[in-house]
């Protein structure tokens, strides 16, 4: 596996590997490496010739009291990682490479991301789509593979891509889980003893969640979650949503699909998990049946 450090020489290489007729595979992460992101290393691995990977935390991305300074950081086990997964070249700018100076243009994100972690992460997604932007004019990939964990963020880069015309196609991955059903995240290790304990029931909560939507509304969905949280762990619920993928409005009988998403916020970590399904409200009468919330 090579390593890049320059936009430059990452540019040179890419264009060199196109030139051969290879199809490349891009997996951008923010490293501290875990098999969330393996998973999607290896997919790449099966659906390209050549699998570049880059490892940049993103100051844009972060908001002024979020974890930016303290993001979990180990690029020398990183670079193992990559490279047994699977990785031909690993991208690791530092920060002057990326911004060497405030950027005279960066992309506005206008729709998807008034709800979620969008809400609350005021520019979170316009730090994400700017730096992919320049990540996929310097890595020219193909196909670029993208964790559903995140499936808001998904949902806005599959819609920069298509505005800007970007000739790539997006590859959503499902969330890699613990054996209790944790999504794995680079967060996790903030969380104290009690809390790993309990941070499986974000999880239950979201199956639980499909069965009250087969004889609930998603409103009285949403507060049924919330109360199981709390009952069952000592995080801040931030969110519990029910909403339509990947547009992220309130849902309507005919969408297509629906995302049930968690936010919970522990002592150090703020944890997001969600799934996917197919629109069950299409299979209900008024979608006023009633429904306890006790
Ligand atoms: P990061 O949080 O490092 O995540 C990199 C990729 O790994 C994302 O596509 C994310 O959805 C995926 N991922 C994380 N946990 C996963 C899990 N348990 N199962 C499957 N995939 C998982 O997301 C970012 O970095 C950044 O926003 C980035 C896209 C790199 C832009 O800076």
């Amino acid at each position: 596996m090579i390593i890049v450090k320059t936009i430059k020489e990452m540019q040179h290489n890419m264009k060199e590997v196109k030139r051969t007729g290879k199809t490349i595979g891009f997996v951008p992460t923010m490293g501290y490496l875990h098999e969330g992101h393996l998973s999607l290393i290896e997919r790449a691995k099966q659906e390209s010739d050549f699998v570049a990977v880059s490892i940049f935390v993103n100051p844009l991305q972060f908001g002024p009291n979020e974890d930016f300074d303290r993001y979990p950081r180990n690029i020398e086990r990183d670079k193992k990682l990559a490279e047994e997964a699977g990785a031909d070249v690993l991208f690791c700018p530092d920060t002057k490479e990326m911004y060497p100076d405030k950027p005279v243009v960066t992309v506005s994100v206008n729709r998807r991301t008034d709800a979620l972690c969008g809400k609350s992460r005021i520019g979170h997604f316009d730090g994400v789509a700017t730096v992919l932007t320049k990540l996929f004019h310097i890595v020219l990939p193909d196909k670029a593979f993208f964790g559903l964990k995140d499936a808001q963020q998904v949902a806005v880069v599959q819609g920069l891509v298509d505005d800007f015309n970007f000739p790539i196609e997006i590859v959503g991955c499902e969330t890699k889980r613990e054996a209790d059903g944790l999504a794995k995240s680079s967060r996790n290790v903030y969380l104290t003893e009690e809390e790993r304990k309990q941070a499986h029931h974000l999880y239950q909560s979201l199956g639980k969640a499909q069965g009250w939507l087969s004889d609930c509304d998603s409103g009285e969905t949403e507060q049924k979650m919330i109360k199981y949280l709390e009952e069952h762990t000592v995080g801040t619920v931030e969110y519990c949503k029910v909403l339509s993928y990947p547009e992220l409005l309130p849902p309507e009988k005919d969408d297509e699909k629906l995302i049930i998403a968690l936010s919970v916020r522990f002592s150090k970590a703020r944890l997001i998990d969600n799934v996917i399904i197919d629109n069950v409200l299409v299979k209900q009468g008024s979608g006023e049946e009633t429904c306890s919330v006790h």
